[in-house]
């Protein structure tokens, strides 16, 4: 329980609160200490499955298990006490069946006392977002681009960029939203289809803020979806951060007096 004077941490039904009001900030974090850097300035830290591409050098989201994703989760929720801590769902842990979303959803928050998980899918998702939400489980939902689908979409391509496609991704954002989801990520959807269904949906989605993976806009990744904006470039840095160790290292100016332990006065 918080005591007085304590910053409370945010919670799915303030995330929810926020339709129509001011942006919601979200980025994604594995790890304590960029969760430090971020947790100032995010109202939301997803702890995406992206880590299996971003962290592993995976090909695609499928082979994550829910163990990595609470193993990064708990570092997340160390290294934060103000966001709202969103663990995604990885892949074959919530689809078989609502129980099995139950069971893996349980195991998510007790693990890493994180506030929210994320699953993929609208309408075929909308009964296990229901049973999980009458069971006390906030889940924010995710359409447009599913990545955990790439096999069946075929690559990681804009959504919705031809109207005639757009009944399907309403009917998505509709069915989650009636299913109780406080929110809804529409990943790499046309904009004109993403601010109508924004407009549309009662609970908070991408356009009411935005979320970007961390390494995509500290220029960490070698390649970044348009939708990306790089606010920085810190690979040329570290990369001559590295080199610059490395050659003081093999040329021996690297360590000097102010790096070592002397021994104690008295020995
Ligand atoms: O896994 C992830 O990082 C995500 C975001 C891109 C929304 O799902």
């Amino acid at each position: 329980m918080s005591t007085h004077g304590e910053q409370r941490r945010l919670t799915a039904p303030d995330i929810r609160a926020r339709k129509g009001g001011e942006p919601i900030v979200a980025l994604t974090s594995y790890h304590a200490h960029t969760a430090r850097l971020l947790d100032k300035h995010c109202d939301v830290i997803l702890v995406g499955d992206s880590l299996g591409m971003v962290m592993h050098g995976l090909e695609t989201t499928l082979p994550v298990t829910l163990d990595m994703m609470i193993l990064q989760g708990r570092a997340v929720m160390r290294g934060s006490q103000h966001a709202l801590v969103v663990v995604d769902m990885p892949f074959g842990s919530y689809e078989a069946s609502k129980e099995q979303a139950f069971m893996s959803a349980a195991r998510v928050l007790k693990e890493t006392g994180c506030g929210a998980i994320k699953v993929e899918g609208g309408r075929r998702m909308a009964e296990t977002i229901a049973f999980l939400v009458e069971r006390g489980v906030p889940v924010m939902a995710h359409v447009g681009l599913t990545p955990q689908a790439i096999n069946s979409l075929g690559g990681f391509r804009a959504q919705g960029r031809d109207p005639a496609d757009w009944g399907p991704f309403e009917e998505d954002a509709r069915a989650v939203a009636a299913a109780g989801a406080f929110s809804v990520v529409l990943e790499a959807m046309a904009e004109p289809l993403a601010a109508r269904l924004t407009r549309e949906i009662a609970i908070s989605a991408a356009c009411d803020g935005q979320i970007l993976v961390l390494e995509d806009m500290l220029g960490l990744s070698a390649r970044v979806p348009k939708f990306v904006k790089r606010y920085t470039d810190l690979g040329p840095s570290i990369d001559k951060a590295v080199a610059d160790y490395a050659r003081e290292v093999r040329s021996r100016a690297f360590p000097t007096a102010e790096h070592v332990y002397p021994l104690k006065k008295t020995v």
